[in-house]
């Protein structure tokens, strides 16, 4: 369907009100897994120094803000999910002196820094754990579930584990299971207990007072389960309470000033459940729309259905977008066919960057890294592949090191890398893509620059423009206070095709981005597209 307006008057009820937006609004986020960015200290390993030393170049790409994948001291058995100290930073990824100094390079380039926070579960060794498992008449036993198990040894209930087998695990020392939706050595707290809410919201305190923009909220949806225990496995995630729990910690971050951010990692069947997670904004400023990198092809009708289901469901709400993360397969992989890949990667790019909403980049998406899965499974280091293979495979593979350059170690390091680097760093890499003026890596800098200089792009409003074609998905941003109206047509197949707009005959346009598009600043008989072009016009 044809959008409603796109004529240059503002129309009633759509205009932006003339305030100052908040700055997530029209950020571009950048995901570091932390130990494979950049390694400052020669023991294979990425740390902060690492990614200070690497803030111009994310400055240069256009990033605003950077989410840290945890980096708290931690056993490791889901690097770094599994938090041993919430107020302390691993002793491999640096100190808080060398936090501190990451959050004020970062600032003076504009960059600000956001922690990933684990509220779901600790590390068996976080001292929370220890205590509480110590006895059952601890006083912090009530701060994990511990249930005992049914007659002739056997857990509470069927409830299974995210990665493999019961979600409960027998202390033998004290005789009762204990709940965990991840590993055995990741126990879920218990949110129900104020004591563990208070000194959750001690820890969001503690970062946010020495300069952090905000949180990527961890596994969200986890954090109730069902009082009664005799609930089926599938339905056992509990969501009013902890809408409860989001509001209070809405209200911890609203105590301090310059719109500390909450970004969430909010897994959800549909649009509508994930509209529940904004509160009435008062609870998740970006709850990230897991719908849209669900798409795992480039498809017209399938991106266009999860825009309109946005459209729908959050008419009011900001959304989120991510295509890749530490979590999936890397999104050239999941979207290229092997004749187009680096013009679908640059569509792709385009689709991220210019949908209504804050986009989430991944590290290395900007180059095009790829995913390397381990193929023998003494190679892996994921627990999810060690402990499942050959079933699972782990996510290494999208957890490689970064690509700088064409040497053995990618520059990444001067040791052996944590993770091998992919033989492909010859080719794709950083300074290679520096000097090629058509390289992925600028291409990216072209859509943040454009971004950057849109109010359109950033705040706009979303019109759909293709009437339901096949190939061609395009819509119009528009800016309800400059009335700057953007174009956006992307075609989502391999075959070259002329996108006709009757509502723009004699618009004059001028190209923002173009990968291939002709025509596109005289559109009245079509612009005509290559095979995956996308171009981004401003409507004069
Ligand atoms: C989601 C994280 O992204 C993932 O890496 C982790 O394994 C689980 N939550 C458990 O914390
Ligand atoms: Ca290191």
């Amino acid at each position: 369907m044809l959008s409603s307006c796109l004529c240059a008057a503002a129309e009633s009820g759509t205009s932006r009100i003339p305030v100052a937006e908040p700055w997530w609004k029209g950020a571009v986020i950048y995901e570091i897994f932390v130990r494979s960015f950049q390694d400052s200290n020669g023991d294979g390993i990425g740390d902060l120094n690492g990614i200070t030393s690497r803030l111009d170049y994310l400055r240069d790409l256009g990033v605003d803000a950077i989410w840290l994948t945890p980096c708290y001291p931690s056993p490791l058995i889901d690097f770094g999910y599994d938090v041993a100290d919430y107020k302390a930073i691993a002793p491999e990824y640096g100190t808080l002196a060398d936090f501190d100094r990451l959050v004020a390079e970062a600032r003076k380039r504009n960059i600000r820094i956001m922690l990933d926070l684990v509220l779901n579960h600790t590390s068996d060794k976080h001292a929370w754990f220890q205590e509480s498992r110590a006895s059952v008449n601890s006083a912090k036993r009530n701060w994990y579930s511990w249930q005992d198990g049914k007659a002739g040894g056997l857990p509470p209930n069927d409830w299974k584990s995210e990665f493999r087998g019961s979600a409960w695990t027998l202390d033998a020392a004290t005789g009762q299971y204990y709940f965990h939706r991840f590993w055995p050595e990741q126990p879920d707290l218990n949110w129900r207990n104020p004591e563990v809410r208070n000194a959750m919201f001690d820890v969001v305190r503690f970062w946010l007072k020495r300069g952090l923009a905000g949180f990527r909220l961890d596994a969200v949806p986890s954090m109730f389960e069902d009082p009664n225990i005799a609930s089926p496995s599938e339905s056992f995630d509990q969501m009013p309470e902890t809408h409860q729990v989001l509001r209070q910690l809405r209200a911890v971050v609203d105590e301090f000033p310059g719109d500390r951010l909450l970004l969430g990692e909010t897994y959800t069947n549909n649009a509508a459940e994930l509209a529940s997670w904004y509160g009435k904004g008062n609870e998740i400023h970006l709850p990230l729309n897991f719908q849209f990198d669900l798409v795992n092809h480039v498809s017209a009708p399938e991106f266009r259905q999860r825009l309109a289901d946005e459209q729908h469901n959050l008419p009011k709400a900001w959304p989120a977008h991510f295509l890749s993360s530490h979590d999936q397969s890397r999104q050239i992989d999941r979207y290229r066919d092997g004749a187009h890949d680096e013009a679908i990667a640059k569509l792709m790019a385009t689709l991220l960057l210019t949908a209504r909403g804050t986009p989430v980049m991944n590290y290395g998406e900007e180059i095009g890294m790829r995913t390397m899965t381990p193929t023998r499974v003494e190679d892996v280091r994921d627990m999810d592949g060690i402990r499942n293979w050959p079933e699972k495979k782990g996510r290494d593979g999208e957890r490689t090191p970064m690509q700088w350059n064409e040497e053995a170690t990618a520059g990444f390091s001067n040791a052996k890398p944590w993770l091998p680097v992919p033989p492909n760093t010859t080719t794709i890499n950083v300074a290679a893509e520096q000097t090629d003026p058509s390289s992925l890596l600028n291409f990216y800098k072209q859509l943040t620059r454009a971004r950057r200089s849109s109010a359109a792009l950033k705040y706009g409003t979303y019109h759909e423009m293709d009437a339901g074609d096949p190939d061609i998905l395009a819509f119009v941003r528009k800016d309800g206070v400059s009335n700057q109206r953007v174009l956006i047509v992307l075609n989502m197949s391999p075959n070259p095709r002329t996108a006709k707009f009757p509502a723009l005959v004699g618009q004059k346009m001028r190209a923002l981005v173009n990968t291939g598009g002709r025509n596109a600043d005289a559109a009245d008989d079509g612009i005509r597209l290559s095979s995956f072009g996308a171009v981004v016009l401003e409507l004069k």
